[in-house]
Order: structure tokens, then sequence, then C-alpha cells
């Protein structure tokens, strides 16, 4: 047996033990966070800087939640992962509220390297100071706008002094990456408009109105003036159309690039 192997399986006996019923705890220490052998410094950098911009806007820059996404730092799946191998399927898959990003397994595994190393020795990411997100090129934003934003919003227009209603950049840029996203509700004055949805009877009768539910076998509208109505489905009769003002937003979130978020939030917050 190589120090290596003996070490590694001396870390993995300790794992388990740490992995018992938390004992007295420190404040501000998750019990049961197993300790981890010391990742490579540039892995973590990797990781932090791919996490800052993927996952930061949700899971919160010290992976605690509340942004939308839960504490991934009390999560028993992270908890259980080594290198991403757990992680990588709800990344890739998407969950729930959480949409699949378009994330290889090596970055997938930065990324958890760099969340795994929160708790190496011993230190309290809250002292970390958050990531600062206005790093980009403002003029390069500008350009992004145009091709990414600029058929749907204007500076002069709905977007005018964008950064003075929404003064936190990190707010700002959790507004324009996922806006109506669990934590931007509320927050920042986004009024995100309805999903509908349009049912075409078989007699080429349609009901048009807002998407109160759906699911396999029925689906109900509100219609402002008839109000709320119920429509059996059976397969594609009647046909269902449904349009989220959203969609769009959420068809841009896996296509965007490190650089491109960084200059458009750079952009954003000139727009005073
Ligand atoms: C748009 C918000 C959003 C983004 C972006 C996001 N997540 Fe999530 N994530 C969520 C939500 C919401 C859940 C809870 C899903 C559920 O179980 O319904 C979740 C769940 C998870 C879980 C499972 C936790 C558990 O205990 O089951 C992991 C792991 C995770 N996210 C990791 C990541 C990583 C890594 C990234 C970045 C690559 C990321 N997430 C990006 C919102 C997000
Ligand atoms: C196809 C149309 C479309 C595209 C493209 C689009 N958006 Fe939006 N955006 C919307 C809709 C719809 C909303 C919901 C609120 C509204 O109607 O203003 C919205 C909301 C927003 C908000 C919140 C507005 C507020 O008043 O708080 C911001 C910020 C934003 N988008 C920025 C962007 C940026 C930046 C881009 C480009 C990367 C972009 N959008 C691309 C349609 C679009």
């Amino acid at each position: 047996m190589t120090v290596k192997k003996i070490l590694l399986v001396l870390i993995l006996t300790s794992t388990q033990v740490m992995a018992q019923p938390p004992r007295a705890v420190r404040p501000m220490r998750s019990p049961a966070y197993p300790d981890r052998p010391p990742a490579d410094p540039a892995t973590v950098e990797r990781g932090k800087a791919l996490y800052g911009v993927q996952c930061n806007f949700c899971h919160g820059s010290d992976a605690r939640g509340g942004e939308g996404g839960p504490n991934l730092l009390r999560s028993e799946l992270v908890l259980n992962d080594q290198k991403g191998e757990l992680i990588l399927p709800v990344v890739q898959n998407g969950r729930g509220e959480m949409p699949k990003l378009n994330l290889s397994a090596a970055q997938v595994s930065d990324i958890a390297e760099f969340i795994h190393s929160f708790r190496v020795g011993g230190y309290d990411v809250s002292r970390m100071t958050p990531l600062s997100i206005v790093v980009g090129d403002a003029q390069a934003g500008g350009a992004v706008f145009k091709t990414k934003c600029a058929s749907c919003h204007s500076v002069m227009g709905d977007l005018k002094g964008i950064a003075s209603k929404i003064t936190d950049p990190k707010i700002l840029q959790n507004t324009f990456l996922m806006p109506g996203g669990g934590f931007s509700r509320g927050r920042g004055g986004v009024n995100v408009p309805p999903t509908t949805v349009t049912v075409t009877l078989a007699s080429g009768q349609k009901a048009e109105g807002r998407l109160v539910r759906i699911d396999d076998f029925m689906v109900t509208l509100d219609d402002a003036e008839a109000g709320q109505r119920t429509f059996r489905r059976d397969g594609d009769s009647p046909k269902v159309e449904i349009h989220d003002p959203l969609k769009p937003h959420r068809d841009l979130l896996p296509g965007y690039t490190d650089k491109e978020i960084h200059d458009l939030t750079s952009y954003l917050v000139t727009v005073k």
C-alpha cells in the first residue's frame, strides 16, 4: 500500500465517523459535514468561477441557499457526493424548479470541489468575502444586449433606470437571468405577465386565458369574462398551446457564456 492509499483509507474511515449523528457542534458548522482531503486550489478556483455564474444566483454565494435554491451545505446528496458524481445528474437533468444546465462532467466535478472546499480545515464560509459580480466589460455587455435582449427590451424604454430601481448588482443579475424566479419575486418590482393558454376544441372553437393548472387529463384556464373553465384532455385533443412570457429567458439561460453574464451585468449597472 502506498502512503497515498493509506491516507485515503484513513480519510474514508474518518468520513464514516464524521457521518455519525452530530456531536455537540459549534454554531455555524453544519453537523456531520464530512472532512475531505484538501482539494487542488486550481480546481477550486475553476469551480468557484463556474459556481459564481451558474449556481450562485439560486444557491447563494456561500451555497447556503435562500435565493430560490436550497442550502447545498446541508443537502444529504451533497454530503454524500465525492467528486460531483451525485451532483452531476441533478445539474444535467434539472430538478423541480432547477433548470437543467449545460455543463460537462468535468465542470460539475470542479464545482463539486468548490462546494466541498467550504468545510475543509473547518473554516467558515460565511466569513468569505462574497464574490464580486461586477467584473465584466460594460461595452461588450452593451453589444450582447443588442443581440440577445434588444428584440424585447430597450434601455431607453422598459428597462430605463433599471439599475436605479435594482441597486444591488447581484439582484440585478438574478433579475435578468431568471425574472420571476423564486428569488426575484416581490423584489425589484418585476412584474411578470402571467402564463396563458389557448385551447382549441375539435369544433374549432377556441378558449383562451390565464393558465390555472394543467396535467395529462385536464387543463384549467381563467378567462377574464367567462371565469374558470376546465377542459378534459385526451392525448392531443383538444389542442393546447401554452404561452409562457418568460420562456425566452429560460431558453437564454443555458446559452450564456460566463463572460456574457459578467459583461451584461456590468453593462446593466450603468443603466441608471
Ligand atoms: C434557477 C435556480 C437554480 C440554479 C441556477 C441552480 N439550482 Fe440547484 N436547485 C435549485 C432548486 C429550486 C433546487 C431544489 C429542487 C427540488 O428538489 O425540487 C435545487 C437543487 C439542487 C441540488 C439537489 C439538492 C438536494 O439535496 O436534493 C443540487 C445538488 C444542486 N441544486 C446543485 C446546483 C448546482 C451545482 C448548480 C450550478 C451548476 C445549481 N444547482 C444551479 C435551483 C437552482
Ligand atoms: C423574447 C423576449 C425577451 C428577451 C429576448 C429577453 N427578455 Fe427580459 N423579459 C421579457 C419578459 C416578458 C419579461 C417579464 C417582465 C416584463 O414584461 O417586462 C422580462 C423581464 C426582464 C427583466 C426584469 C424587468 C423589470 O422590470 O424588473 C430584466 C432585467 C430583463 N428581462 C433583462 C433581459 C436581458 C438582459 C435580456 C438579454 C440577455 C433579456 N431580458 C431578454 C422578455 C424578454
